[in-house]
């Protein structure tokens, strides 16, 4: 298998990167299932900020169900159908109150408009990373002054770009061991192959799976993710109008630093004038 593939509209790889990853909602469930340190984290956040919340990039549920089950209103927004069935699945399982306290709507986060306004807005686990450039940017962060309440917080964690990581060989394949594909049915072969386009900032990474017992079923999902820096986030936070509360390294609460993986910002729309930045 050689390095990620383009095709000749790089919109149409855009769009496969927003989207691919997010059709097998049960390989998803299974890639992230050790991934729990985000959810007590928003479900603390929320306890603090918000009974009722909206929740950008709701996907499966993986975070929104248990905010629910906490108690809290969850009204989560998501642009693949096959996530949202898969959160409406997960639902089925849960007490009527919990299945009451969740609200779905499907569409595109830089588009959909609510006629409510929230306390708490979150956008966890990478899903600021599919707005691939500023207009798009910019769009949702028009969508989250419109739909934050006054004196309402925005907190969202996107992972912290790596040099390292991003001057990978893009021919170079990352193997993990073979494992048991829960959609497939098969044991599999898995490969990631890494591409980052440093002028767009955007990172590819295709997710090549090969059946073990017959190699040629073999099949690829993509992923498009765009890399924001953290003084270019700063910077974009700043002039659509929000104001920085805290940064934050780790989902124990430490501090951004140069060895995070990850960084959490809290926001809040700022309603001071000043450098020319988009105010309230
Ligand atoms: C990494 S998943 C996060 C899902 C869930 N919040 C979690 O933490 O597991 C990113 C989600 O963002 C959604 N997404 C990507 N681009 C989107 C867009 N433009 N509008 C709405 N949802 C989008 C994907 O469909 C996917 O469900």
């Amino acid at each position: 298998m050689n390095a990620p593939s383009k095709p000749a509209d790089p919109g149409a790889l855009l769009d496969a990167g927003r989207r691919e990853h997010f059709t097998d909602a049960g390989y998803y469930a299974h890639a992230y299932r050790a991934r729990t340190d985000d959810i007590a984290y928003y479900v603390q956040v929320a306890r603090e900020h918000g009974e009722a919340l909206l929740e950008y990039g709701v996907g499966d549920g993986r975070i929104a169900i248990p905010l629910a089950q906490a108690g809290h209103r969850v009204t989560g927004i998501d642009l693949s159908a096959p996530m949202l069935d898969a959160l409406r699945r997960k639902l089925k399982a849960e007490t009527r109150e919990v299945r009451e306290r969740v609200t779905l709507r499907a569409g595109d986060m830089t588009e959909v408009a609510l006629r409510k306004q929230f306390n708490l807005i979150i956008c966890p686990f990478n899903t600021f990373l599919h707005l691939y450039d500023r207009a798009s940017a910019e769009a949702f962060l028009a969508r989250v002054r419109r739909h934050l309440a006054p004196g309402g917080r925005f907190v969202f964690d996107v992972s912290v770009p790596a040099p390292e990581d991003l001057a990978r060989d893009p021919g170079r394949a990352y193997k993990v061991p073979p494992f048991r594909h829960p959609t497939a049915g098969c044991v599999v072969k898995y490969e990631e192959y890494f591409a980052y386009e440093h002028v767009s900032q955007i990172l590819y990474v295709d997710f090549v799976f090969t059946s073990r017992d017959d190699p040629s079923r073999k099949w690829k999902t993509r992923l498009a993710q765009r890399m924001y820096f953290p003084q270019e986030l700063e910077a974009l936070l700043h002039y659509n109008g929000f104001a920085v509360m805290g940064i934050e390294g780790d989902f124990s609460g430490g501090p951004l630093t140069g060895a995070s993986d990850t960084m959490i910002w809290h926001v809040e729309r700022r309603v001071k004038t000043g450098n020319g930045a988009r105010d309230e």
